[in-house]
């Protein structure tokens, strides 16, 4: 591919303004014709234009799509720090352009002290706060081994090369933006238990006011050990000995073993097909891959190009495909290695679906069951990026800390926030509650399980060529937000910035309703919608997808980032 020869420092910075105007320039609703951001050869989508920038450079200097992912991951572990991390955990979706996809799993593990009724009080009575917010409630950490493991198999650039934007940002300090600075603001209370958090996101226990610099010395530390010992920079030596002198003073279990014996896995991707595309997305214990393919089998059988987007029609399609596979996902769905038996095949077979699509009645809604009970709490903290390379790789990753910030805790001396990835198990064995608790057995806490996930990092083919990377955070609506971005560029056509834009909706079969995004959907269809009998929630918003699609046509990339959150952007060259 013939490239510029301006600098790397010129030409990206040129690219990255042009499409920040362009994004500027976009309303925040659906309408006709909105513009998403092009690139020729390569191309970054991500929560951070910091990070989106730093991974179009490696993109530029002839890294692959991984050496580019690697890159915008650590940076947004600096400057998108309630979700961007290492020390959390997340999955990639890989698919090189010729060859096969393949899935990376770097889900947080239960240390080996763990076990399936440390939820409950000394009365047996489930403790919230335990599961949720504490010491124990922290995953031993997969990002840094994910990530490595995908960089050993399918990198070209030096890794330390890789790390080295996230340790000059972290160490010199970026301009907190002003999405930032009101985020963390609302955040300071609950870091106040924490001084070492205290001391990192705030400046001197005020809040940090846009323009400010954050500087993170610690965390440039940590981020150097990584960049020069990859792995063992991490899970061994200085850094995993100030993890465990953490979690000793503080009630955690997290032992030196456990960090020892983390290893992030290679696995086989789920693989559906929708009208002709193929759908690669992430197995469990990811429950993201089964449920999409399930939805989209079902609906299948159906004309969405002809019911069109936001009709009620669509929607109750829609909301009873995603009633039945978020039933599914509850009953069956769990950590591949302690759930050998899970019926993957069976669910995403289109002999189910059809099953399925036979119990769907015509404008009317399936009440959910009997079993009246609400989900247990999830949050919705999370972020995804998504690049394409000039060969036309691509890479899907979703990772995440489970809350905004995690856990809230940064590890002493060692700068960053831990994950507080344990809330994502089930609470206790047989307690499932009308008050919002689910204690299935196939995602039950267990020493070194990993807990079930909803990320869903997908990456859409057709005829041997990409179309589309996408993803998003959400907690459970993640499958459903992937879901729509898939459908809105498939059966209604939209570029990857109408895609990303439109309006969104939810049901996960328990509590039996739809919500849907304010704003977005026409009153005539509510209306109807309660007319087939749906109970609807108004929501502010759903997710944060960033999604990358091929205009094969011209083969260019077409970039959608998500406004529904601040300080997104793509970049590319
Ligand atoms: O793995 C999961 O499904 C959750 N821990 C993800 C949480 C999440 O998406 C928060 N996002 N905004």
């Amino acid at each position: 591919m013939p490239r510029k020869k301006t600098t790397l420092q010129t030409q990206s910075a040129r690219t990255i303004q042009a499409f920040l105007v362009a994004i500027i320039a976009l309303a925040p609703q659906l309408q006709a014709g909105t513009t998403p951001a092009y690139a020729t050869h390569g191309m970054v989508v991500s929560q951070s234009g910091y990070a989106s920038e730093a991974g179009a450079k490696v993109l530029q200097e002839g890294g692959t799509a991984v050496d580019a992912a690697v890159t915008t991951a650590f940076v947004l572990a600096v400057t998108h720090p309630s979700a961007g991390n290492i020390g959390g955990g997340g999955f990639l979706i890989y698919r090189p352009n010729t060859g096969l996809p393949v899935a990376y799993d770097f889900r947080e593990k239960a240390p080996v002290a763990a076990h399936e009724i440390m939820w409950l009080d000394e009365h047996g009575k489930y403790d919230k706060n335990k599961h949720h917010n504490s010491h124990l409630a922290v995953g031993v950490p997969g990002t840094v081994a994910g990530l490595h493991l995908a960089w050993k198999q399918n990198g070209k650039l030096p890794w330390a090369r890789l790390v080295q934007p996230s340790i000059d940002i972290a160490r010199n300090g970026f301009p907190v933006s002003h999405g930032l600075a009101r985020d963390l603001e609302s955040r300071l209370k609950r870091f106040q238990p924490y001084a070492t958090t205290m001391a990192q996101f705030s400046n001197d226990g005020k809040p940090y006011q846009p323009g400010e610099i954050l500087k993170q010395t610690d965390l440039a530390a940590t981020l150097t050990r990584i960049a020069e010992s990859g792995p063992a920079g991490f899970y061994q030596g200085e850094t995993a000995e100030l993890i465990v002198a953490e979690m000793t003073a503080n009630g955690g279990i997290i032992s030196k073993e456990d960090l020892a014996k983390y290893n992030a896995v290679e696995r086989k991707p789920i693989i559906g097909s929708y009208r002709g595309y193929d759908i690669i997305s992430m197995p469990p214990p990811s429950s993201g891959g089964v449920t999409l393919v399930q939805m989209l089998n079902i609906l299948e059988g159906y004309d969405l190009r002809k019911s069109q987007f936001g009709s009620a029609e669509t929607m109750h399609l829609m909301a009873e495909s995603m009633r039945r596979a978020y039933r599914n996902r509850a009953l069956h769905l769990g950590d591949p290695e302690a759930n050998p038996e899970m019926p993957i095949a069976k669910l995403t077979s289109q002999g189910y679906a059809l099953e399925l699509r036979q119990s769907i009645v015509p404008r009317k809604a399936t009440p959910s069951s009997l079993i009246g009970f609400e989900w247990p709490h999830e949050s919705d903290e999370t972020t995804h990026l998504s690049v394409v390379d000039a060969g036309r790789n691509a890479v899907s990753l979703t990772y995440t800390l489970e809350n905004s910030y995690g856990s809230g805790i940064v590890v002493t001396g060692a700068g960053f926030l831990l994950n507080n990835e344990m809330g994502d198990f089930n609470p206790a064995p047989g307690m499932t509650t009308e008050a919002g608790l689910i204690g299935t057995k196939p995602n039950l806490t267990q020493p070194g399980k990993r807990m079930l996930s909803s990320m869903t990092p997908t990456i859409v083919a057709k005829d041997g060529e990409l179309v589309m990377a996408t993803g998003s955070p959400g907690g459970r609506t993640i499958i459903n937000t992937v879901l729509q971005t898939i459908v809105n560029v498939v059966d209604h056509q939209m570029n990857a910035q109408e895609a990303v834009d439109a309006g969104r909706f939810h049901h996960q079969w328990f509590p039996d309703r739809i919500q849907y995004e304010e704003q977005r959907f026409s009153p005539d269809t509510l209306q109807l919608l309660k007319g087939y009998k749906y109970t609807l929630k108004e929501i502010d918003r759903q997710g944060s997808a960033h999604i990358i699609v091929v205009d094969r046509k011209r083969n260019v990339l077409e970039g959608g980032v998500d406004h529904r959150r601040p300080d997104t952007a793509a970049a590319g060259y």
